[in-house]
């Protein structure tokens, strides 16, 4: 029988089976908590400072004080993916508020914990980087910034869930989110980008959007590139009317969109713009300048 993974909770190792959330954890009774998707290739964790320090931008806004220094679990990131012999991996990393009582008060709760899963990847297919995906702008509204804003990577992602399930339920790969006011946000875990007359623009956080650790690399390269780059306010017109449309995250990292709500992008193929970020990014994964290694 192949060995169970091993899934790390505040210093010990469970088998994934076993390993499990007290009732009482504020992370699960409120969503108070915050987390990480991380990705490992080939043995490097790619981009790794940048996931842990935004983690604790995250904890640092909800005043939850992880019990471990960066290094430390930076440690125990690598140590978990060693333990269960990982080369390849997605990685999610999750501090919650702890125990506390059934009130959401969370002086409650006085030991946050951290919880590190390391399981394999179910990458996008081939297909979706070849032809893109199609997408819909749903009707669930991005959090403004100031409420459970999604420049938080927080445990709240019942805003995301809804809007995937619209996705799912018109056919489309994947779901839009605008902001309150009608912009363009991001994806519900991706991070959007068009280009019109080449040049690349992108949401700023004022709509509500994860300042993403791809996206930055995207806008590096893009500018490296020769492109211009800039932050801006784009409406729904703005995108179908778009040359080209790109999502970036961890898990989708750059894959093209070819249709919003039943309207082609551009040509209806991923654009010359998209496929040299794509080929860049995953240039990008295979360096160890981008990353840390597993394995020293
Ligand atoms: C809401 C949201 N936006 C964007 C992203 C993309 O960010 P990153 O490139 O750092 O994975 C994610 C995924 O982490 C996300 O959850």
């Amino acid at each position: 029988m192949e060995k169970e993974l091993q899934v790390y909770i505040d210093g010990i190792y469970y088998p994934k089976s076993q390993a499990k959330v007290p009732v009482y954890d504020h992370g699960l009774l409120y969503g108070d908590g915050v987390f990480e998707g991380i990705r490992a290739y080939n043995g490097i964790v790619f981009k790794l400072k940048e996931h842990i320090s935004r983690l604790y931008r995250s904890a640092h806004t909800l005043m939850l004080k992880i019990p471990l220094t960066e290094e430390e679990i930076t440690e125990a990131v690598l140590e978990t993916l060693r333990k269960n012999s990982l080369r390849d991996a997605y990685i999610r990393l999750v501090v919650t508020r702890g125990v506390g009582d059934l009130g959401l008060d969370p002086r409650k709760c006085p030991k946050p914990s951290v919880i590190i899963i390391t399981d394999t990847i179910s990458i996008m297919s081939s297909e979706a980087k070849e032809k893109g995906i199609s997408t819909v702008i749903s009707w669930v509204r991005r959090h403004p910034v100031d409420t459970t804003t999604h420049e938080i990577k927080s445990l709240n992602y019942l805003n995301s869930v809804l809007a995937k399930m619209e996705a799912t339920a018109y056919g489309a790969d994947e779901a839009i989110g605008l902001d309150k006011t009608g912009a363009i946000s991001e994806g519900v875990g991706e991070n959007l980008f068009i280009v019109k007359d080449g040049k690349v623009f992108t949401p700023p956080s004022s709509t509500g959007a994860l300042a993403g650790i791809t996206a930055k690399l995207a806008i590096e390269f893009a500018k490296n590139l020769g492109y211009d780059v800039a932050e801006a306010n784009i409406t729904p017109f703005q995108l179908f009317t778009a040359d080209e449309a790109f999502f970036t995250g961890t898990a989708a990292e750059v894959v093209p969109i070819r249709e919003v709500n039943k309207r082609q992008i551009g040509n209806g193929k991923p654009g010359p713009v998209t496929k040299k970020l794509m080929a860049a990014f995953e240039k990008a994964t295979s360096d160890r300048a981008f990353g840390v290694p597993i394995y020293p």
